[in-house]
C-alpha cells in the first residue's frame, strides 16, 4: 500500500531566555500532538540567537537544555527531526543566496527589526536586519507546508512566502510556498502582573512570567502575586477582568477543564484560594517535565546522539533543496 506523504511542518525556537508556560501551552505541547500527523522538523535556532549578543557558555548550555526540554515534553526524535541550526551549513548558504532576492527597504520595515533596534541601539548589526532572511532559509530548505507560529512571527512567515514566490517566478518552481499555522488552543497566556500583554520570555519583570524551570515555591509565589481586581468574583470576562480571566485560562490549560467548569469549581471562593489552586495545578504539571529534563540533561551522550542523527537527516533534506537552488542560479558544479 502506498502511504500518502505527510505534509511538512517546520518550527524553531531560539535557545535564549527560559521558556515560559505560555510557550509550553501555545507551542511545545502542540508540537507533541502534531508529530504524528506531520513530518516535523524542530530546530534550535542558535544562529538567530547571536543576532543579540550572547554569553558563549550560556548559549552552549541553553542549546542542550532546550533539547532536553523538547524531549522531556514528549517530542520523539524517532518521529521528528530535531537538530541545531548551526549543524546544517545549508542554512547559512541559502540565507546568502536569498539575500540577493530580498530588499533592504523591506527588511528595514519589519516590526521586529524596528523593536529590536530600539532595544539594542548599541548593536544594530547586519544579522539583526537579516534575521527574517535566515528564517526564510530555515523554512524553505525543507519544502515546508506549515509553520506553526504565534502572532509575533506572522510577518516573518509572510516574508518567507514573498521570497519563495519571487525566486520561483524568476526561475521555475523551486520552493514550496509555506503557510503559517495558527494554533487554535484557546489559551493565550498573559503576563501575571500586566495581563494586557502576552507572557514573554524576555519580559522586564520576571515575576510576571512563569518559567518552565521555576520550582514549585516560585510558581506558587508568582501566582499569589498575580494581579486580579476588586470585584471578588471568579468569572471569565477578558474585557473587564483581565487578570482573573488569565488565571482561569491558565487553570483550564493545565487541568484540561473548560473555562465554565473552572468558574463553577471556584464559585464563591476567594481570590487567595483560587490563585493557590492555579499555582498548584501548574506546579504539578511542571514537576515531571523538570525531572525528566534534568535526567536527560545529565546524559550528554544520548543528547549528542540525538543531535548527530538530527543534523544528518536535516542536512540530507536541506542539501537537496540547496543543490536545486545552486543549479538554477548558475553556480558551476563539479
Ligand atoms: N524567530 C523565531 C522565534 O523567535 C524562531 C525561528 C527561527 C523560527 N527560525 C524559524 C520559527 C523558522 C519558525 C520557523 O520565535
Amino acid at each position: 500500500m502506498v502511504e500518502e506523504a505527510k505534509k511538512i511542518l517546520y518550527s524553531a525556537v531560539q535557545p535564549t531566555n527560559n521558556l515560559t508556560i505560555g510557550n509550553y501551552v501555545g507551542a511545545i505541547r502542540n508540537f507533541v500532538a502534531l508529530q504524528n500527523d506531520y513530518d516535523c522538523f524542530f530546530a534550535i535556532a542558535n544562529m538567530h540567537a547571536i543576532t543579540v549578543r550572547q554569553n558563549p557558555a550560556e548559549l552552549r548550555q541553553r542549546t542542550l537544555s532546550l533539547l532536553a526540554l523538547y524531549l522531556a515534553c514528549g517530542i520523539n526524535p524517532e518521529k521528528c527531526v530535531i537538530y541545531v541550526q548551526s549543524h546544517v551549513p545549508a542554512h547559512a548558504e541559502l540565507c546568502w543566496t536569498l539575500n540577493t532576492f530580498t530588499y533592504v527597504g523591506e527588511m528595514e520595515r519589519m516590526t521586529q527589526f524596528k523593536d529590536k533596534s530600539a532595544r539594542h541601539a548599541d548593536n544594530i548589526n547586519m544579522g539583526l536586519m537579516d534575521y527574517p532572511v535566515l528564517m526564510a532559509a530555515d523554512i524553505l530548505l525543507y519544502q515546508t507546508d506549515y509553520v506553526p507560529v504565534g502572532l509575533d512571527q506572522r510577518q516573518h512567515v509572510e516574508i518567507a512566502r514573498d521570497i519563495a514566490q519571487r525566486f520561483n517566478n524568476v526561475y521555475s518552481p523551486t520552493f514550496k510556498v509555506p503557510e503559517a499555522m495558527f494554533m487554535k488552543v484557546g489559551a493565550k497566556i498573559n503576563d501575571l502582573l500586566d495581563p494586557s500583554k502576552k507572557m514573554s520570555k524576555s519580559s522586564e519583570n520576571v515575576n510576571g512570567s512563569v518559567f518552565l524551570s521555576d520550582d514549585k515555591d516560585t510558581v506558587i509565589r508568582k501566582f499569589k502575586r498575580a494581579v486580579t481586581d476588586s470585584e471578588a468574583c471568579i468569572r471569565y470576562d477578558s474585557e473587564n477582568k483581565r487578570g482573573v480571566s488569565n488565571l482561569l485560562s491558565v487553570y483550564s490549560a493545565f487541568t484540561g477543564k473548560s473555562l465554565e467548569e473552572a468558574e463553577r469549581e471556584f464559585a464563591g471562593k476567594g481570590y487567595g484560594d483560587f490563585k493557590l489552586a492555579v499555582g498548584e495545578a501548574v506546579a504539578e504539571k511542571l514537576a515531571p517535565i523538570q525531572k525528566k529534563q534534568a535526567e536527560l540533561f545529565a546524559d550528554k551522550e544520548y543528547l549528542n546522539a540525538v543531535l548527530r542523527s538530527g543534523a544528518e537527516r536535516a542536512a540530507k533534506a536541506a542539501n537537496r533543496t540547496l543543490a536545486k537552488v545552486y543549479k538554477k542560479i548558475g553556480f558551476y558544479q563539479i
